[in-house]
């Protein structure tokens, strides 16, 4: 299904908006110079797709990047983390991974950094195309990894019975108790339809699968998700990889077979 949403341009970048949209089929923006009254909206500059909302500074802005800022140092300076000890990379064995919960591809494109074979799954029609932007910059930037990296704006439940190898990720949604408002994107993880949390299905469906191991992403002091006592866990600083491993993973999780649902 197509969603329709505002989008707001004002230096009217008709061409390299035109040419951008092409990667996100599943929206059809209505562009306008002029900011809407009220609501979530797009906007388009030079830097791409961001989305804000009048009900937050017009400064502030939902966007990923990949190319500068917080998510291009984490890729800089990527090497052991957690995460990637946690899907299972070792030395020369990088397992395909299907991360379920891709939201704005921070944990999808660490493991694409770092060699594996990323299904980035995302069903959030908003966020799935923030992600597919920023998936088209670093394309044109020639980032070395994009070509492991395969978005699908899809809710993961309905393709993990096509799952026959490698490694289901899941980071779901943490409702955080907070006393201060929460930023933009706090709102908008939290508020749009298909982010809500229905992670104890996912997990379900994850443990269902063909995969040889599933992963969830914890706050470090929270339980495990749906009360599933995890078999061993890796440890970060503030969060948690709960390992639920099926089988060994063998050279057989190395690489995807274009399974059905999975093409390139
Ligand atoms: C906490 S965020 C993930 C953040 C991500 N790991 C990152 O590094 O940016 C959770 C995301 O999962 C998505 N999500 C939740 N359930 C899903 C499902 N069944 N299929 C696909 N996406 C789902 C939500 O829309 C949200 O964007």
């Amino acid at each position: 299904m197509v969603s329709c949403w505002k989008g707001v341009d004002p230096s009217q970048q008709v061409i390299t908006r035109a040419v951008a949209n092409e990667k996100w089929p599943w929206i059809e923006v209505l562009w306008d110079v002029n900011i809407p009254e009220k609501g979530i909206y797009f906007f388009w500059d030079s830097d791409g797709l961001h989305l804000k909302s009048r009900d937050y500074d017009s400064r502030s802005s939902v966007h990923v990047d990949f190319l500068v800022g917080q998510q291009a140092r984490r890729l800089k300076a990527v090497s052991g983390e957690a995460l990637t000890r946690a899907v299972g990379c070792q030395k020369g064995f990088r397992p395909v991974v299907f991360d379920t919960t891709a939201g704005l591809g921070g944990d999808a494109s660490v493991l694409a950094n770092v060699g594996c074979e990323v299904f980035a799954i995302e069903r959030n029609p908003l966020i799935a195309a923030l992600l597919a932007d920023a998936v088209r910059r670093a394309r044109e930037a020639e980032l070395h990894w994009v070509s492991k990296f395969q978005l699908i704006h899809q809710d993961a439940r309905e393709l993990l019975a096509s799952v026959n190898h490698g490694v289901v990720y899941l980071d779901p949604m943490f409702v955080k108790q907070r006393k201060s408002a929460p930023n933009l994107a706090m709102q908008i993880f939290h508020d749009l339809p298909g982010t809500s949390d229905d992670s104890e299905f996912l997990l379900e469906a994850a443990l269902d699968s063909g995969a040889a191991r599933v992963v969830v992403k914890r706050p470090i002091k929270a339980p495990p998700l749906s009360g599933c006592a995890p078999q061993s866990e890796v440890c970060a600083k503030t969060v948690r990889f709960d390992l639920y491993p099926k089988r060994k993973l063998t050279e057989n999780d190395l690489i995807s077979p274009g399974i059905q649902g999975f093409g390139k």
